[in-house]
C-alpha cells in the first residue's frame, strides 16, 4: 500500500489542503497532525513549522515539503533528519501574488501616496507633479522565482529595474548585479529597494547600516522576504535621521511585531502582518502531488532545497 501524507501546520487550512490533494490523488491517505496514526505509514510530510521532533519520529519518511517558499524556519530545526530531501512550494500564481504586492508597495512609494494621506488628514489640497516610472530606479535583492517575477513585472510597468543576487542572473530589461562586489554599485543606483531574499547565514542582516547608507539619501525600502535580512536597529536609525524616507515592511525579525516596537508608530513606515503572498491549495497541491509521484518513482524532485545554501 502507498504511504500516507502527514499535514502539519498551525497556519494553513487542513480542510482546504486535504480537499485540494484528494481532488488530484483520491487514494492519498492524509493524516492531520497531531493525529498521525501509525508513524511508520507516513511517506511524505507537508509542513509549516512542524513541532520539533515530529519529523524525526517518522521512520519511513521519504520527503518533506515546506508549505511555503522560505525554508528558514524548517532548516533551523535541528531535529529535521538530515538525509530526508526537503522541497518547497513555489509556483507562478504564488510569484504573481508577490509580484502584485511588490507592485503595490513600489507604486505607493513612487506616487507619494503616504504624503497624500498626510495631506488628507490636514485637509490640504496640494498637487505634486508625478514623475514618470522610467525616472525611478527600483532595485530588487533576490532574483529567484519571486524576485525575478517582480523584476519583470516592474520593468513591464516602465520602471528602471536592477536586480542583485548571490550568483549571476540574466533577465531581459533588468540590469543584474551579483556577489559582494556588485552590492555597493547596485545600491548606489537604487531609489526604491525591494528585499526578497531567503534568510540564510549569508543574508542575515545583509541590509545593515553599510548597505542602507550606500542607498542615496531619501531612498525607500520594501521588505517582503524575511525580516532577518534587514538589521532593524540600523533601519530604525536610518528612518529617524531621514536617510531612508519611507519603508513598507511585511516581515520582521520577530513576528508578530511586538506591540511596543517603534515601527508601529512611525508615519513613514507601513507595517503589514506578513501578508505578501501565500500558496493557494488548489494550485500548489499540483506540485505536491507531482513530488509524491516523483519520490515513489525515484525521479528527481521539483523545487528541491539545497540545505547547504539554505534555499
Ligand atoms: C512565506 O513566508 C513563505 O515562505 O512562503
Amino acid at each position: 500500500m502507498a504511504g500516507a501524507l502527514l499535514f502539519s501546520s498551525r497556519l494553513d487550512d487542513p480542510v482546504a489542503w486535504s480537499k485540494a490533494l484528494a481532488a488530484l490523488m483520491p487514494d492519498l491517505d492524509i493524516r492531520v497532525s497531531p493525529n498521525l496514526g501509525d508513524p511508520a505509514e507516513i511517506e511524505t510530510a507537508l509542513v509549516w513549522k512542524p513541532p520539533p521532533g515530529e519529523m524525526a519520529a517518522l521512520p519511513n519518511l521519504k520527503l518533506i515539503i515546506n508549505l511555503g517558499a522560505g525554508v528558514d524556519p524548517l532548516l533551523a530545526d535541528p531535529t529535521i533528519p538530515p538525509h530526508i530531501p526537503v522541497a518547497r512550494l513555489g509556483d507562478q500564481p504564488m510569484a504573481q501574488m508577490m509580484s502584485q504586492f511588490v507592485t503595490f508597495a513600489v507604486l505607493r512609494h513612487h506616487r507619494d501616496i503616504a504624503m497624500y494621506q498626510r495631506q488628507q488628514r490636514a485637509r490640504q489640497w496640494r498637487y505634486e507633479l508625478p514623475r514618470p516610472s522610467y525616472e525611478c530606479q527600483v532595485g530588487i535583492m533576490g532574483l529567484g522565482l519571486l524576485g525575478g517575477t517582480a523584476a519583470r513585472t516592474l520593468a513591464g510597468l516602465g520602471f528602471n529595474v536592477a536586480g542583485w543576487a548571490r550568483s549571476p542572473h540574466t533577465i531581459d530589461g533588468v540590469e543584474c548585479f551579483h556577489g559582494a562586489p556588485g552590492l555597493a554599485p547596485f545600491l548606489a543606483r537604487t531609489d526604491i529597494l525591494v528585499v526578497l531574499l531567503p534568510l540564510t547565514k549569508e543574508t542575515r542582516h545583509i541590509v545593515g547600516r553599510d548597505a542602507l547608507y550606500c542607498l542615496p539619501r531619501g531612498a525607500k525600502l520594501v521588505n517582503c522576504g524575511r525580516g532577518g535580512t534587514v538589521d532593524e536597529a540600523a533601519l530604525l536609525a536610518a528612518l529617524e535621521d531621514g536617510h531612508i524616507a519611507e519603508a513598507t515592511l511585511d516581515v520582521f525579525e520577530q513576528e508578530p511585531l511586538p506591540p511596543d516596537h517603534p515601527f508601529w508608530g512611525m508615519e513613514q513606515v507601513l507595517v503589514l502582518p506578513h501578508t505578501g503572498s501565500i500558496a493557494i491549495p488548489e494550485i500548489s497541491a499540483r506540485d505536491v502531488v507531482d513530488n509524491i509521484r516523483r519520490v515513489r518513482a525515484g525521479q528527481p524532485l521539483l523545487n528541491v532545497v539545497d540545505r547547504v545554501k539554505g534555499y
